[in-house]
C-alpha cells in the first residue's frame, strides 16, 4: 500500500454543528479521544441557557467522568437520595422511594443542577483542548453533500455564507434539525411527529422568595425530588444550585401549540392559565405557583418522533434530539445525547489508517454507531411516553392499581413512575455505553 494513502484517525476533520449537551458531548470525547481538528457551528451567539434544572442520572456522570468534568458538576448539583410521589390534589404521599444506595450501586451518584452547571462544565472542558474551534452565531442552511466529504453552507449572523468541506459531520441540531430534515428528505422520507398532547411550563423559585413558608423551605431543603400527579397532569419539582433554588417543571394537555403544531415550541404563558390548569392541586402547589411573577410564565410544547428510519447517510450521522427527541418523565434526553457522542468518538476511533478515505468504511463505522444506540434510546422514549400515560392516569381501575403499586414503595422492584423504579433505573444506570461500544464494536460492524 502507498504510504500516502496511510494517515492517522485523529486527523479526520470532525465537523459538529450545534453546542447543545450533545454537541459538547460529542466534541469533548473525540478532544479525549486524540482528534485534532474538531469544528463546531452554533447558530446561537453564546451558550446563554435558559434557567432551567436538570437531572444528571449515574449512567451519564460515568461518561462525564471520563470527560473529566464530573467534579466541577459535582461540586454545585444535589445528590438525589430520594423520591416522594404524591397526589397533587391533596398533598397525600402515593409512593416514597429512598435512593440510598445509587452511587454504591452503579459507581456514580443521581445528580439534580442548574442545565448551566452541565453545559457549563462541558463548554470549560472543551476550551481546554486546543483541537476544538468554536464558530458561534454561525448557521448551518444546508448539507449539499452526504459522501464522500460531507459539504455544508453556513450563513454567520454578520457575513455572507461559507461553505465548509468535513471528513464527518456529526448533527447535533436539536430537534428542529436541518441535517435530519434534509438527510431523510435525500433518502425518499421524512421523520413523522408523533402529537404528545403534552406542554410543559417551567419555574424557578429563589430561596428568597420562599423563605416566609415554612413548608416550602422543607421541599428546598430536602434531597428528594417530588412529584405531584393528578389526571392528565403533574407537577415534578426539586432543588438546584446548592439548594438555593427550587425547579419545578409540569406536564398538561396541550391547548395553546395544537394549531402551529411544526413553528413555535415555547411561548410567554399567562398566570392565570396556569392556575387554572392546577386549580385543583393543594395549597402548597398553589402557593409555589403563586409566586411566579406575572409576565415570566413560559410554556414549552413537549415534542417527540416517531423513530426514524436511519440516523446515519453517508459520512453523516444525527446526535441527540435530532434523532431521539424524547418526553422529559425519565429524565434521560440529554444523557443520551452526550452517550450519544461518547459512543461517536469510540467507534470513529477505530476506523484503520488505510481506510480513512473508504467512504464505505466511514458509512459501516457510523452504522455500529446507530445499531449500538438506536434500540436502547427508542426503547427508552418509548419509556417516557409509558410513564406519563401511567402518571396521568383518570379515576378508575387502572388508576387504583397503579396507586396500589405505589404503595409498595419500589420494595417489589418496580415503581409506576419508572424514572422511580429500581427495575428500570437498574436497566439504565448500569448501562456503561463506551464499554459496550467497545465489546461490540467487531461483531456489528461484521453483520454489515
Ligand atoms: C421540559 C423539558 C425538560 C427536560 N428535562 C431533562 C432532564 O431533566 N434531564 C435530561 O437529561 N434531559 C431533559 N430534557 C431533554 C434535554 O433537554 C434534551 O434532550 C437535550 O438537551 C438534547 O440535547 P441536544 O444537544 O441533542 O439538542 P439541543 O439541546 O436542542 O441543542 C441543539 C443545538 O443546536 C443548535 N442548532 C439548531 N439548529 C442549528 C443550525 N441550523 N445551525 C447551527 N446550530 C443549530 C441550537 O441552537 C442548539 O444549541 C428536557 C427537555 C424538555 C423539553
Ligand atoms: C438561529 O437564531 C436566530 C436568532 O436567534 C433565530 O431567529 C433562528 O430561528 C435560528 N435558526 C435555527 C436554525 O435555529
Ligand atoms: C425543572 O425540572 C425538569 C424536570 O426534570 C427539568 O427538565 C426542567 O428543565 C426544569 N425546569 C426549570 C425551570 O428549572
Ligand atoms: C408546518 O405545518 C404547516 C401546516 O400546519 C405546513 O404547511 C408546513 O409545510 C409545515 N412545515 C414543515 C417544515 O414541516
Amino acid at each position: 500500500m502507498p504510504h500516502s494513502t496511510m494517515g492517522d484517525v485523529r486527523d479526520l476533520r470532525i465537523v459538529v454543528v450545534g453546542a447543545g449537551m450533545g454537541g459538547l458531548g460529542t466534541a469533548l470525547a473525540f478532544a479525549k479521544r486524540g482528534f485534532r481538528d474538531i469544528s463546531v457551528y452554533e447558530n446561537a451567539s453564546n451558550l446563554g441557557f435558559v434557567g432551567a434544572g436538570i437531572q444528571m442520572p449515574p449512567n451519564v456522570m460515568r461518561v462525564l467522568h471520563r470527560l473529566g468534568v464530573s467534579a466541577e458538576i459535582e461540586a454545585e448539583a444535589t445528590d438525589v437520595k430520594g423520591t416522594s410521589i404524591r397526589k397533587g390534589s391533596t398533598n397525600e404521599e402515593l409512593a416514597h422511594v429512598e435512593m440510598p444506595d445509587i452511587r454504591e450501586k452503579y459507581g456514580f451518584p443521581h445528580l439534580t443542577g442548574h442545565r448551566s452547571n452541565l453545559a457549563g462544565s462541558l463548554y470549560n472542558g472543551c476550551k481546554k483542548e486546543p483541537a476544538i474551534k468554536f464558530h458561534f452565531a454561525t448557521a448551518l442552511v444546508k448539507v449539499t453533500s452526504f459522501s464522500p466529504k460531507p459539504t455544508l453552507v453556513f450563513k454567520p449572523r454578520d457575513g455572507p455564507e461559507f461553505q465548509v468541506e468535513a471528513d464527518i459531520l456529526l448533527a447535533s441540531d436539536g430537534i428542529k434539525s436541518v441535517t435530519r430534515t434534509q438527510m431523510l428528505a435525500e433518502l425518499g422520507t421524512v421523520s413523522e411527529e408523533e402529537d404528545t398532547g403534552q406542554a410543559a411550563y417551567r419555574i424557578m423559585l429563589t430561596r428568597e422568595e420562599m423563605a416566609h413558608d415554612p413548608e416550602m423551605l422543607a421541599l428546598l431543603d430536602s434531597d428528594t425530588v417530588v412529584r405531584w400527579v393528578g389526571e392528565k397532569r403533574h407537577i415534578i419539582a426539586y432543588p438546584v444550585s446548592n439548594h438555593n433554588i427550587y425547579n419545578l417543571s409540569s406536564a398538561q394537555p396541550d391547548t395553546h401549540f395544537a394549531a402551529a403544531t411544526n413553528a413555535t415550541y415555547t411561548t410567554k404563558a399567562s398566570k392565570s392559565d396556569m392556575l387554572s390548569v392546577y386549580h385543583d392541586f393543594c395549597p402548597l402547589v398553589h402557593r409555589m405557583l403563586n409566586l411566579v411573577p406575572d409576565g415570566e410564565v413560559c410554556e414549552w410544547k413537549l415534542r417527540i418522533h416517531k423513530p426514524l428510519p436511519t440516523w446515519v447517510h453517508g459520512s453523516v450521522a444525527l446526535v441527540g434530539d435530532a434523532c431521539h427527541p424524547t418526553l422529559p418523565h425519565l429524565s434521560q434526553g440529554a444523557a443520551m445525547a452526550i452517550e450519544d457522542g461518547a459512543v461517536l468518538a469510540e467507534v470513529v476511533s477505530k476506523i484503520p489508517a488505510d481506510k480513512l478515505n473508504d467512504p464505505e468504511t466511514i458509512t459501516k463505522t457510523l452504522k455500529v454507531y446507530e445499531l449500538l444506540r438506536k434500540p436502547h434510546c427508542s426503547a427508552l422514549v418509548d419509556l417516557a411516553t409509558h410513564s406519563g400515560r401511567v402518571l396521568h392516569l383518570g379515576e378508575g381501575k387502572a388508576k387504583e392499581e397503579r396507586d396500589r403499586l405505589f404503595k409498595e414503595n419500589g420494595k417489589s422492584g418496580s415503581v409506576p413512575d419508572k424514572w422511580a423504579s429500581p427495575d428500570v433505573q437498574k436497566m439504565i444506570y448500569s448501562n456503561d455505553c463506551v464499554k459496550e461500544a467497545n465489546e461490540q464494536f467487531e461483531r456489528l460492524f461484521a453483520t454489515l
